[in-house]
């Protein structure tokens, strides 16, 4: 089949899907090597370097949105950077070669390699700023959560809907000072929080599967493009997502307005951050609760990567073993 007509049937061509694993294997393993050394600067540049080389290999015209930054302040996957061979579908990016620098500098759990890809336009033109957030998982009335209700009734909502008490619910948020009225609130319902130095990305995608991470919601304010990423994946396996900038100064509303934001104030729904056919993929640096880490044994690398498709919600676990070591270099 042709790629026009793939495109036409199934949205993104669906090769790309586990092409991205190789993307994301390259970065985590780059940044893997030097975990827990705590040179947050230097396993990020390997991520990126690692990121960009394998970028660069797929059939793509790809625009890179949501990346390391502005061209100015990000020598490589700056936003508006062009990555791939120019030879395929029309493409835009969103990245983080290595999400939780901090996590990996000091080799604690959940640092991840990331990226997401969808047709030209639909991904969320988000500035680096922050953004609020609030996500569940899959299995639930639409609407049943909101950004703009209050924490409590947020937790109510969820613990109705799930048939427990409100202290059976966790909600994961970022221990922050910003979030301390929030924290207040949530304990008030008797729910337990569990508190995360860094790595939302993760923690929204641990809403989507309560039983093996354990967390049924995450609330608070985290980096925007980290949210476009989050909403992408949970596109792909389910759930539901709100994010709302946090467009606090005149300079990052009319930096936001130059990316196409023209309500400030607007609350995105996933959806509308992350459009059309979907790809998502992950690998995970650090051990995580749905990924483990890169393992670096004798005579091979082991990654542990998830790759996903909205069109299908196929989520794909690929654990690889790379026999040959020297790619890596
Ligand atoms: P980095 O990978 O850029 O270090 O981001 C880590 C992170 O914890 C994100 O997961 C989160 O969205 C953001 O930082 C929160 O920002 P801040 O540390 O300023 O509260």
């Amino acid at each position: 089949m042709s790629n026009s007509a793939d495109r036409t049937l199934h949205g993104l061509n669906r090769i790309l899907t586990l092409e991205l694993a190789r993307v994301t294997e390259r970065a985590a393993v780059a940044a893997a090597r030097i975990r827990g050394c705590g040179d947050e600067k230097a396993a990020d540049q390997a991520a990126v370097d690692a990121m960009r080389k394998e970028l660069n290999r797929l059939p793509i015209d790809g625009t890179v949105v949501i990346g390391e930054g502005e061209r100015d302040e990000a020598p490589m996957l700056y936003i508006g950077e062009k990555v791939g061979t120019k030879e395929g579908p029309s493409v835009d990016i969103a990245l983080d070669p290595l999400e939780g620098t901090t996590i990996c500098a000091k080799n604690l759990p959940n640092s991840l390699a990331v990226i997401a890809m969808a047709e030209k336009g639909n991904l969320l033109y988000a500035p680096d700023v922050y953004m609020e957030k609030i996500a569940i998982g899959p299995g639930y009335p639409k609407g049943l959560v909101d950004i703009d209700a209050s924490p409590v009734d947020n937790i109510n909502a969820l613990a109705k809907a799930k048939g427990v008490k409100p202290n059976m619910i966790t909600a994961c948020i970022m221990d922050r000072p910003r979030h301390a009225k929030l924290i207040e609130a949530v304990r008030t319902t008797g729910a337990s929080i569990r508190l995360i130095g860094d790595g939302d990305v993760a923690g929204i995608i641990h809403t989507t599967d309560p039983d093996e991470t354990g967390i049924d919601i995450y609330m608070g304010i985290g980096g925007a493009p980290e949210g476009v990423l989050a909403a992408a994946a949970l596109r792909c396996i389910g759930g539901q997502m709100q994010g709302r900038l946090q467009l606090n100064t005149q300079e990052k509303i009319d930096r936001a307005a130059k990316m196409g934001v023209k309500d400030p104030n607007k609350v995105y729904t996933m959806e509308e951050m992350a459009k059309g056919d979907v790809l998502f993929a992950a690998t995970g640096v650090t051990d995580g609760n749905l990924l483990s880490g890169v393992k670096f044994a004798k005579n091979y690398i082991q990654t542990d990567t998830i790759v996903m498709r909205s069109h299908t919600g196929t989520i794909r676990n690929i654990i690889a073993r790379h026999q040959d070591m020297k790619k890596f270099d």
